[in-house]
């Protein structure tokens, strides 16, 4: 039986620290789909066509990985996709609290998923999609936390 992990984020953009996370799930998994959604809590800056190209982008020549997009509830998709491992980074203590809400709320729906957590490369810890973009619209350089394909789509999210 293949070992499907599914990754799943808005991906608002992919930056450095998500591509860190799809590198460690492929050394564990045989294959591991990027399921991209719109968090119902956060309205996103990329619709989901460009989030999918950035990530498609990004992740090329990294083999055993798929970019999709999805609707609905997560453990719905994973039914579809017959998956049932969950792939999440947790970066900090901070983003413990909303993980593990997640995470148990997904066990409650769907009690065969596991949800798996791995920890980025110390360098990306500080790093989020939130914070890339303000700097980007407030006119700093962004290069070192996205991948290069990445830089064009926040370029034009700088202020007049
Ligand atoms: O990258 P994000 O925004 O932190 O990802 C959050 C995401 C997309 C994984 C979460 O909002 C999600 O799973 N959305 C799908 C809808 C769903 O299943 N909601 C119930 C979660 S318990």
């Amino acid at each position: 039986m293949k070992r499907i992990a599914v990754y799943p984020g808005s991906f608002d953009p992919v930056t450095y620290g998500h591509v860190d996370i799809v590198r460690r799930a492929t050394a564990l998994f045989d294959h591991v789909i990027i399921a991209v959604t719109t968090n119902q809590g956060k309205p996103s800056t990329f619709p989901i066509d460009e989030r999918l190209t950035m990530l498609r982008q990004a992740l090329r020549g990294l083999p055993r990985v798929t970019v999709e997009a999805f609707e609905g509830l997560l453990v719905h998709y994973l039914q579809a996709r017959k998956a049932r491992i969950v792939i999440r980074g947790l970066r900090a203590i901070s983003d413990f609290e909303y993980e593990f809400q997640m995470a148990l709320m997904n066990r409650h729906m769907a009690p065969q998923v596991e949800t798996v957590f791995l920890m980025p490369d110390e360098r990306y810890t500080y790093l989020s999609s939130s914070l890339v973009k303000e700097i980007a619209r407030l006119g700093g350089v962004v290069a070192a936390f996205v991948p290069r394909s990445v830089s064009p789509y926040l370029t034009r999210l700088k202020n007049p």
